[in-house]
This record gives C-alpha cells, sequence and structure tokens, in this order.
C-alpha cells in the first residue's frame, strides 16, 4: 500500500455527546452525554446491547451525522485541535457493495473518487485485496461471493484508502468463527505496522478483547458509557492470549457489565410492548 506521506494519527474526542432521532412526532433519544477518547494509533473497542446507539456513535464521529448536544474533536501530535478532519474510512454494518462493479472496481471506487491515476488504483486495490486474501477475485461481482467475502471486500475498500483513522462496524459479523480468526489477526498486525487510530464495534467480548487497549462498555438505550476497560496484555494477541491468566478477568468485568445491560434493555422491551 502507498505510505501516506503526512501521517497523523489523531486521537479523537467525544465530549458530552448526546443524539435525538427525530420520526413520526416522536423522538428517540439514542446517546446521552458521551465521553469517550480514542487514543492516537490505538484500537479502541465499542461494545453494548443492540439498538444502543453505536452505529449512530460512528456516524457523529465520521461527520455524518451532527450530535444534537457535545462535540466531536481530533486532537494532532503537538495536542492541538486539528485544523483539518482526519482522512477516515469506515468499515459499514451493511456491506454496501455497488453489484454492477467488480471486487477490484468496488475496491478502486474512493481512489476513483480522489483522482487516482488508473493504474495506481489498481495496483492499490490488488494490494488491499492480497492483504484480505481475496487474491484471484477481482474480475467477480459481488453477487458471486459468500457474505463473509463480501465483507472482506468491504475491508480492503477501507484499507486501499490507507487512512488515519480506521472506523469499524462490526467489520466481522458475517464471517464463520475460523475466517474470523484469521482476519482479526491480520488486523491487529496491520494496526501494529501502521500504527492508525481504530475504532472497533462489535458484539465479541473476545474480540474486543483480542484487538483493543480500551474497551468502552455502553449502557442499553440511551448510550452511556458502563465503564472503560484498559486492557494490558503483550501483543501481538492471538487467540493464545486467551488462555493468559488475565484474559478470563477481563471477559468476566465486561460480560458482567453487558450481562446488566442487556438484561435492562430486554426488560424496558416488555414494559414498552
Ligand atoms: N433514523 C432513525 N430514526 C429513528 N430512530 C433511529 C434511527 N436510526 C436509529 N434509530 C434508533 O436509535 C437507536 C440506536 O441505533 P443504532 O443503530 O445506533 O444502534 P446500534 O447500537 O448500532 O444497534 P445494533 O447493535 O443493533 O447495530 C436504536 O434504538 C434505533 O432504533
Ligand atoms: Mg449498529
Amino acid at each position: 500500500m502507498t505510505p501516506n506521506e503526512d501521517v497523523v494519527h489523531p486521537e479523537i474526542r467525544l465530549e458530552g455527546v448526546s443524539l435525538v432521532y427525530e420520526a413520526g412526532g416522536s423522538t428517540v433519544l439514542a446517546l446521552d452525554n458521551l465521553h469517550c477518547r480514542f487514543a492516537a494509533g490505538r484500537v479502541t473497542a465499542i461494545i453494548g446491547p443492540s439498538g444502543c446507539g453505536k452505529s449512530t456513535m460512528l456516524q457523529i464521529t465520521r461527520g455524518f451525522m451532527q450530535a444534537s448536544r457535545g462535540t466531536v474533536s481530533f486532537i494532532g501530535p503537538d495536542g492541538q485541535p486539528m485544523a483539518r478532519p482526519p482522512r477516515m474510512a469506515t468499515v459499514w454494518q451493511s456491506f454496501n457493495l455497488f453489484p454492477w462493479r467488480t471486487v477490484e472496481d468496488n475496491v478502486a471506487f474512493g481512489l476513483e473518487m480522489a483522482g487516482v491515476p488508473p493504474t495506481e488504483r489498481q495496483a492499490r486495490a490488488r494490494e488491499a485485496l492480497r492483504l484480505v486474501d481475496l487474491t484471484g477475485f477481482e474480475r467477480k461481482y459481488p453477487g458471486q461471493l459468500s457474505g463473509g467475502m463480501r465483507q472482506r471486500v468491504g475491508m480492503a475498500r477501507a484499507l486501499v484508502m490507507d487512512p488515519d483513522v480506521l472506523l469499524l462496524d462490526e467489520p466481522f459479523g458475517a464471517l464463520d468463527a475460523q475466517t474470523r480468526l484469521v482476519l482479526q489477526e491480520q488486523l491487529a498486525a496491520m494496526v501494529e505496522r501502521t500504527g492508525k487510530t481504530v475504532l472497533l464495534i462489535t458484539h465479541s467480548i473476545e474480540e474486543a478483547i483480542l484487538l483493543a487497549d480500551t474497551v468502552y462498555v455502553l449502557t442499553a438505550r440511551p448510550g452511556r458509557v458502563a465503564a472503560e476497560v484498559q486492557i494490558d496484555l503483550p501483543k501481538p494477541r492471538s487467540i493464545a492470549s486467551t488462555h493468559d491468566a488475565r484474559y478470563a478477568g477481563y471477559f468476566e468485568q465486561i460480560y458482567g457489565l453487558l450481562k446488566s445491560e442487556v438484561l435492562r434493555s430486554m426488560h424496558g422491551e416488555v414494559e414498552a410492548g
């Protein structure tokens, strides 16, 4: 991948972020006074019950949605807010591939929009596809791929842009357990190598512990920070890290917090229904 010349891996700060959806005359408070810090060059995982506002938080961080209250700021290496937002790329929860474009042309789309010449576009798209182990599928169409392969195309499409910030909304959700493990290890290695600032939304406690430096556990809707857990396990991490004595402690802590929130959201649904 072409190295990014003026590399700036920013820290991202969400301060007092709230979001109210207004739909059909009713309002939904999705996020409530959220304070989070995504450290520069580190992986921060967000875990929380379904519907607690994780994807909303990512949209706000990306700048695609405006918070109802609060601020998102990007802090540069000098500790000051950056004049321009960093280069960000997102792997969305649904793949959003163009069905009429080949795999390679899907991956190259962002480069095309950025005016990168065709030869360089092709080389970078092929390299990104190699990283997600899809060499040989360049000329296929999304409809000819399995769900897991489409998800890897989505990952390649983000990686090809060589962003400063990588925002991942359950990037491995549709993968089988084995592919998931391999891709998790590859992502961990890539992050170590490039030092990008990564925000990872996941439903998997194991994935959060294996990949993240910090895990934010969110409450049931409206999403608030229930706890911030620092993961202090040696790197590189792999499936073997689950045998580390500290792993079980982190798992129990996060599971305990999540379980009470999931139960609370289920109660809310029963009462509301
Ligand atoms: N456009 C919208 N209008 C009204 N309510 C919305 C809208 N989008 C999301 N919501 C509501 O806001 C809440 C948060 O949604 P969001 O998609 O951010 O949750 P999530 O944590 O990503 O859920 P999941 O884990 O299922 O992906 C949900 O209760 C959802 O129903
Ligand atoms: Mg979501």
